[in-house]
């Protein structure tokens, strides 16, 4: 049985993090075993790194503060990963501007809770909801150099009706944690 490797980023809450752990982790995909083998965190109190462990994985601590600049938290982050040798990485809630250093030389997703190419950014929530847009969405995309900007692979959306903000962000959180571990498998189990 073939069994695809993936590492997933995160920074704190985490929940998306689960979605993948539960919906994939050791699990069976037309043939394809898929398997978390390298969790990294750049914040030691971040709650994902508590999530994990109830499922047995360890989380490895990469702090941001420990460096000077991007390029070299990010040629940590390209060493440790390539040592794992995984098939794919997913950057899920991982809240860093990555450099060329990282996006030249790893193969990522990026899931954003927008329909991207609008509301790029660390606020996309928060913008989305206070625009005039009758709908909100998430995107799950390539990662490249340029901020929330690489090709997209998958989206969702759905109508504003009269929610308010805590309902339109847990909205999202639902739609999220649904497309993620979907887009994965559709990307290392065809
Ligand atoms: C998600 O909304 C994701 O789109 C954004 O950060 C949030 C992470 O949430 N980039 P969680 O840590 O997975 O709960």
């Amino acid at each position: 049985m073939k069994t695809k490797k993936i590492a997933v980023l995160f920074s704190s809450n985490g929940s998306n993090l689960e979605a993948i752990i539960k919906k994939l982790h050791n699990k069976r995909f037309n043939g394809t075993k898929i398997k978390i083998s390298l969790l990294i965190c750049n914040n030691k109190n971040a709650f994902g790194i508590v999530r994990a462990r109830k499922y047995g994985l360890e989380t490895t601590i990469i702090s941001h503060e420990d460096f000077t600049c991007r390029q070299e938290f990010d040629k940590v982050l390209v060493e440790k990963i390539k040592s794992a040798n995984v098939d794919l990485v997913v950057l899920a809630g991982f809240m860093r501007i990555l450099t060329p250093v990282f996006c030249d030389n790893v193969r990522a997703i990026n899931l954003h809770p927008s329909i991207l190419p609008l509301f790029k950014g660390a606020n996309a929530i928060k913008e989305s909801f206070q625009s005039d847009m009758q709908i909100g969405g998430v995107s799950v995309h390539w990662v490249s150099s340029e901020l929330d900007s690489g090709k997209i692979i998958a989206q969702r959306s759905f109508k504003r009706k009269n929610r308010d903000f805590k309902a339109w962000e847990k909205k999202i959180h639902a739609i999220e944690h649904k497309i993620l571990p979907k887009t994965i498998i559709k990307l290392l189990c065809k």
